[in-house]
């Protein structure tokens, strides 16, 4: 039988409607323990204090915690000499409360800047701005944080090539391995990745991105790996067939590969809700059965975790794309990741 039938059949024996149904058994991160994977959500500070809920299957299914939006450049350092830093030490308070990684995210990206980062600084302006927002940043939460998004989404939409950005204008391609390098410089022990939507597959945008850091590994940069973003669904499209290749021929480079953002709409599939969340499950499990295939893959992180919060609703009109619906409860997405992990 197809692995995504029979994970059809598991979850209608264990899931939806069955309450408290991971409170005894196994959760997603002694699952993932077991596994070798660190499973990871991303997360809103605010909702750690203000929803009791969120935060308690927070800690209890998750190991790796990345920070939605409060460490990227324009919410953390919001002007020139000012640093918003306490969203984000909450996030990695509660990590460390809880036994958790966190990953930051991001240190360089396109978009959510602030207004001081423009088009109007001179390259050398720029340089030194970037450099000194990233040695503050990571060296900050040095020790703290076991890994950081350096880059995000440096690939042009088409595959074409590098994305026309501030950075890349000014600075030219070199922007990136300064980005990896001061990143190292502040915590020589932090794991350093390039992030990537549209890249999951084999496609041009991953033909591009590899042959980037091919080139980064033969400079000597210090990369670990890269994260595939797998955003999925009627807006980003069907699951490609060939991420597990994909994660393959980028870990023979020697590096470390994860998912990164997973989530899955599915308003646009076809049939009645029942089916959609079924669909669903069934990619949720693929994708991170081809995780766990791949000894390189270390991480699954989804983005966001309960239908209750997730960007999609705001992007795209209300969807249910994540594991847990609005009442926390696990979906049939749940349980068929949770097979994944468990090899099943
Ligand atoms: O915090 C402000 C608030 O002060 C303001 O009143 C409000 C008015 O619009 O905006 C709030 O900021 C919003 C922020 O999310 C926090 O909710 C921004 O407008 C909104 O643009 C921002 O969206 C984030 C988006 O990145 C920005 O592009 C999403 O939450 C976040 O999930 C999304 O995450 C990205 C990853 O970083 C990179 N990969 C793609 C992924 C999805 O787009």
């Amino acid at each position: 039988m197809p692995r995504g039938l029979m994970m059809i059949g598991v979850i209608a024996l264990t899931a939806w409607g069955c309450g408290s149904a991971t409170a005894r058994g196994p959760t997603l991160r002694s699952a993932g323990e077991h596994a070798g994977r660190w499973i990871g959500a991303a997360v809103q500070a605010g909702l750690l204090t203000s929803d009791s809920d969120y935060a308690g299957t927070l800690a209890r299914e998750f190991d790796y915690l990345t920070a939605e939006n409060e460490m990227k450049w324009g919410p953390i350092h919001p002007e020139p000499d000012t640093w918003n830093f306490a969203p984000a030490d909450a996030i990695v308070e509660f990590a460390e409360a809880h036994s958790m990684r966190v990953k930051g995210h991001n240190l360089v990206w396109h978009m959510q800047l602030p207004g001081y980062v423009n088009t109007e600084m001179t390259a050398d302006e720029l340089r030194a701005t970037m450099e000194e927002h990233i040695r503050m940043v990571v060296g900050r939460y040095r020790g703290r944080i076991v890994a950081w998004d350096v880059v995000n989404e440096p690939i042009a939409e088409n595959g074409r090539g590098l994305r026309a950005s501030l950075f890349l204008d000014k600075l030219g391609p070199g922007y990136i391995a300064d980005a990896l390098r001061w990143a190292h410089d502040a915590d020589p022990d932090a794991l350093l990745f390039i992030n990537e939507y549209g890249a999951d597959g084999l496609n041009a945008k991953s033909n591009t991105l590899f042959d980037l850091v091919e080139d980064l590994l033969h400079e000597g940069v210090p990369i670990s790996g890269v994260g595939f973003q797998m955003h999925l669904g009627y807006v980003f499209g069907r699951p490609p067939a060939t991420v597990r290749q994909n994660l393959e021929r980028f870990a023979a480079l020697g590096l470390l590969v994860n998912i990164s953002e997973m989530d899955v709409q599915i308003k646009n599939l076809p049939g009645d809700l029942e089916a959609r969340l079924a669909a669903q499950a069934v990619t949720y499990h693929d994708i991170v059965a081809d995780c766990v295939a791949v000894p390189a893959c270390h991480a699954v992180t989804f983005w966001g975790f309960t239908d209750k919060s997730s960007w999609i609703d705001s992007f795209f009109g209300d969807d249910d794309p994540l594991l847990f619906d609005a009442s926390y409860k696990p979906k049939p997405a749940y349980f068929g990741v949770l097979d994944a992990l468990q090899g099943r």
